[in-house]
């Protein structure tokens, strides 16, 4: 638009006053103005041929940088240099974009003059598009944050709780591996003692066929050399007699040894039967009552556990017998799949009534190892005028039922 008013640069170095009027008249248009609020025309050599400043007519400033590069035939655009003196001189403090563009001569295409104009619009615009670019990364950004932010909450607080549960697993897992290695030695202690009881019961047994049966024999032995010997019938008869008693003593005593011995048949017997079996027995022997409680499931248990029952009752009657004079008898029971507990209870002795017992028996400690080597407990309580209550109890969860604890089926 401007370069055919300004053809006269390629002869003359400023511009006559008709060509910069005939400027002003084009760039009096409002909507130019306001589009481009600045135009300069530059001589190459960086002299303002015109400008809409007209006090920078005609004056010679460091060319700028879009001058130069315009002259080497390029449109350069660069935001104003605030500082330049062209600038100063008119407090300029809006950051324009100036646009250089190179005005050539008609006749040989030389390049005359630049034109440098200032787009307030594109300005604004850039300023408006950076600042929406920078207002969508900033949103984006913290939308991005925000949704990072819950990921890392939401794992975080899924490992917090993973991490609570394990420890808490981990507590459970190392009580129950010291309540599992405590029973274990209990088990081993009561093994041992067990066995050392067996020792002695075996001895025991010895010394009774020693000392009674076989005593008894011995002397049947010498009556025999008595019978032998006899001159007379009626001295023969007299020993036949003496070897006879003698034989029947060693008899009796080895049927009443025997007999402790042997249980009663109860491999075939539920738990509620066994139970029935000792206290009838226990009642028959003593001429006493038991009241008996069953509570439950009647299930049918290892040969050595109905053993233990079997032998847990004789030996809680019979000092309930001995030590309560058999006052208030009673055998509590409550077997499920899961727990068998049964108890003995009495009343205790009448008054002015005293335990005879000098030293105390071996019943209930005999009667704790054999329950404890099968994994059981025995507990035992007396008080004073309100009788004695002994109590054994097993978990039956731990396999016993189906054999997986090693408790063997045939006792
Ligand atoms: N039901 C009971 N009432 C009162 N005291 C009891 C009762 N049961 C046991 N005792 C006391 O506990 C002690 C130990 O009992 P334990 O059965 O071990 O031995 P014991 O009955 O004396 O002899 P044994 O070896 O023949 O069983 C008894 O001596 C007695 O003093
Ligand atoms: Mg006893």
């Amino acid at each position: 638009m401007t370069e055919p008013i300004v053809q006269e640069l390629a002869t003359a170095k400023t511009l006559p006053p008709q060509d910069i009027a005939q400027l002003d008249n084009l760039l009096a248009d409002p909507a130019f103005r306001e589009r481009f609020p600045h135009l300069e025309i530059w001589t190459p050599n960086g002299t303002v041929a015109y400008s809409l400043s007209k006090e920078l007519i005609s004056r010679h400033f460091n060319p700028p940088l879009g001058l130069t590069q315009a002259l080497s035939g390029e449109v350069a655009v660069y935001h104003a240099d605030l500082t330049a003196p062209e600038h100063t001189l008119r407090n300029f403090h809006t950051r324009y974009l100036e646009i250089y563009s190179p005005l050539r001569d008609h006749s040989t295409g030389r390049i005359i003059a630049v034109a440098e104009i200032h787009e307030a619009v594109l300005a604004e615009e850039a300023a408006r598009l950076q600042w929406t670019s920078w207002g969508a990364v900033a949103l984006v950004s913290a939308f991005l944050m925000a949704c990072l932010f819950g990921i890392v909450q939401r794992g975080s607080r899924t490992i917090e709780l993973q991490r609570r549960h394990l420890i808490q697993r981990a507590e459970e897992a190392e009580a129950i591996s010291s309540e599992i290695s405590e029973l274990r030695n209990r088990a081993r202690v009561a093994s041992l003692e067990l066995a050392n009881l067996n020792e002695k019961f075996i001895r025991s047994i010895g010394a009774d066929l020693h000392d009674g049966p076989s005593q008894m024999l011995g002397f049947a032995m010498l009556q025999i050399e008595q019978v032998r010997t006899a001159r007379t019938a009626p001295r023969r008869k007299a020993a036949l007699a003496t070897l006879a008693d003698a034989l029947d003593s060693a008899l009796t005593e080895i049927r009443i040894i025997a007999k402790a011995l042997v249980l009663p048949e109860i491999e075939h017997l539920h738990a509620e039967a066994i139970l029935m079996r000792a206290i009838k027995l226990h009642e028959a022997r003593t001429r006493t009552i038991v009241e008996f409680k069953p509570a439950g499931t009647d299930i049918e248990l290892p040969a050595a556990i109905k053993t233990c029952l079997y032998r847990f009752i004789q030996e809680g009657l019979n000092n309930a017998y001995r030590h309560a004079d058999g006052n208030g008898q009673q055998v509590r029971c409550r077997i499920d799949t899961r727990k068998m507990e049964v108890s003995v209870h009495d009343s205790g002795r009448s008054r002015g009534t005293t335990d005879v017992t000098s030293n105390p028996g071996m019943g209930i400690h005999g009667l704790r190892q054999r329950i404890e080597s099968l994994g059981g407990r025995l507990s035992f309580e007396r008080r004073a005028g309100r009788g004695a209550h002994l109590k054994m109890s097993f978990d039956l969860e731990v396999g016993i039922l189906n054999g997986e604890s090693g408790i063997s089926h045939t006792c």
